[in-house]
């Protein structure tokens, strides 16, 4: 088992490129892989997410080649896939095994695909149900309600739907949309508000037909997708812990190059924002139509800059559901009280991530509450170093590391190998902006 320690740090500065989005990343090869012709992706997340979602399609017979960060795709077509000899392994991605399960769902056989510990606690009621009405059948472990892996995915001919979500999510949304793609007719999907559209724009990139009008979405089947070269732009996800070191540390100077911007993903930056951190979004170009920028804080050592406590919740959370870790350690240092609410999800993510980032940022000194829905912090608070732990979750692990830099002493942060899942990388690009 790895740890990470660190210590204090009074500056931040440097230039650095963040690793590929990990959204973005799993959804080229699965395009790729059922597209025509080939799929070029260049700055691939060779995170152990994304490499799961690699081996689950090669297990099905797509050629894939790796090239340091360029993947190249021989796609097989919609109908192109074959049975794979063994069981599917989604690894600790909730992504592969979602969105992946909507393309098992318009396939001629049978699948049976699984993952880690956490995977295998990860719901999955809220995928069978709108596949069951396609006319797919997803057996798996049944218990207290709900359906968890390894899923049997028994698929065979899709028939079209119109499903009303009842929490925004981009994995199950995709899923639907995915196996839409093999339906006769139109799918739609409605979502009380919007989740990330990566899906919907790969989807029309590679020459599919979607159609967007709210928060509703449709895709019409039997769809045929072209392969195309896709540039992948840096996860602002990924960068959220450079922003907050940067926002939080007494003198930084960083510029965060290439990072993805689209809008249904940069709640970050708003939060940032409200709180009276100050972000430079400059350059904004759009690649693969996806826009990206590059990202500067500059917090000069004579100027305090305080931040102050705000209330997040509402259509903002699928914005920046997987950034309210590291949220959290931005308001232990805010003036006054920061809420977070209407964010239940985040209780089955990697980990129960209001009960995990509490409890740990709880030991490091901060005045956090755990709420039903959310969480309830109170600042400015000085942190103290400690030993704490990731429970197996990449993106605790992360926040705490940059609840470290801050904290007055060192920090022992255990169970640290989880960050390989989205960032490899991480330790040697902070100590590279601390040093
Ligand atoms: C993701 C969607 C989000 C997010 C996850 C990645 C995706 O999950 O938390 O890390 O790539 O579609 P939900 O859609 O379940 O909220």
């Amino acid at each position: 088992m790895k740890t990470f320690t660190i210590t204090p740090t009074s500056r931040i500065k440097g230039e650095i490129n963040i690793p590929g989005d990990k959204s973005i990343s799993h959804r080229a090869v699965m395009l790729g892989a059922i597209a025509n012709g080939e799929t070029v992706i260049d700055n691939f997340l060779m995170g152990e997410d994304c490499l799961a979602t690699i081996d689950c399609f090669r297990k099905m017979g797509v050629d894939i080649k790796e090239n340091g960060k360029q993947i190249v795709i021989r796609g097989e077509g919609l109908h192109g896939l074959r049975k794979p000899d063994g069981i599917l392994d989604a690894g600790n991605s909730g992504t592969t095994i979602r969105l992946i399960s909507g393309i098992l769902a318009g396939q001629p056989f049978e699948t049976t695909i699984t993952g880690d510990a956490s995977i295998q606690k990860r719901p999955m009621k809220r995928i069978r149900e709108p596949l069951f009405r396609m006319g797919a059948v997803i057996e798996g472990k049944e218990t207290d309600g709900d359906l968890y892996p390894p899923l049997t995915i028994k698929g065979g001919k899709i028939r079209p739907t119109e499903y009303k979500l009842p929490v925004a999510s981009a994995q199950v949304k995709s899923c639907i949309l995915l196996a839409g793609l093999y339906a006769d007719g139109k799918t739609t999907v409605i979502e009380p508000s919007p989740s990330r559209d990566h899906t919907e724009r790969m989807l029309s990139y590679f020459g599919s037909k979607v159609e967007v009008l709210g928060n509703t979405v449709s895709v019409r089947g039997p769809a045929s997708l072209e392969g195309r070269e896709v540039d992948i732009p840096g996860d602002i996800s990924s960068a959220a812990y450079f922003l907050a070191a940067g926002i939080l540390a007494p003198e930084s100077d960083l510029l965060l190059r290439d990072v993805g911007v689209n809008p249904t993903r940069d709640g970050i930056l708003e939060v940032i924002h409200r709180m009276g951190g100050m972000i430079e979004v400059a350059s904004e170009r759009m690649m693969s139509e996806e826009p990206r920028a590059d990202m500067k804080i500059r917090n000069p050592k004579s100027e305090i800059r305080k931040l102050k406590g705000i209330e997040i919740g509402g259509e903002l959370i699928p914005r920046l559901i997987d950034e309210i870790p590291v949220i959290a350690v931005l308001a232990t240092q805010a003036q006054g009280t920061t809420v977070i609410k209407d964010a239940k999800e985040l209780r089955v993510k990697e980990s129960d991530r209001i009960r995990t980032i509490s409890s740990e940022l709880r030991k490091l000194g901060a005045k956090i509450e755990e709420k039903e829905d959310g969480l309830v912090i109170t600042g400015p608070v000085k942190l103290k170093g400690a030993v704490v732990k990731s429970y197996g979750d990449h993106r605790v692990a992360m926040s705490l590391a940059v609840a470290g830099l801050i904290a007055e002493g060192e920090t022992v942060i255990e169970d640290t190998d989880c960050i390989e899942t989205s960032f490899p990388g991480f330790e040697s690009l902070i100590k590279k902006i601390t040093s």
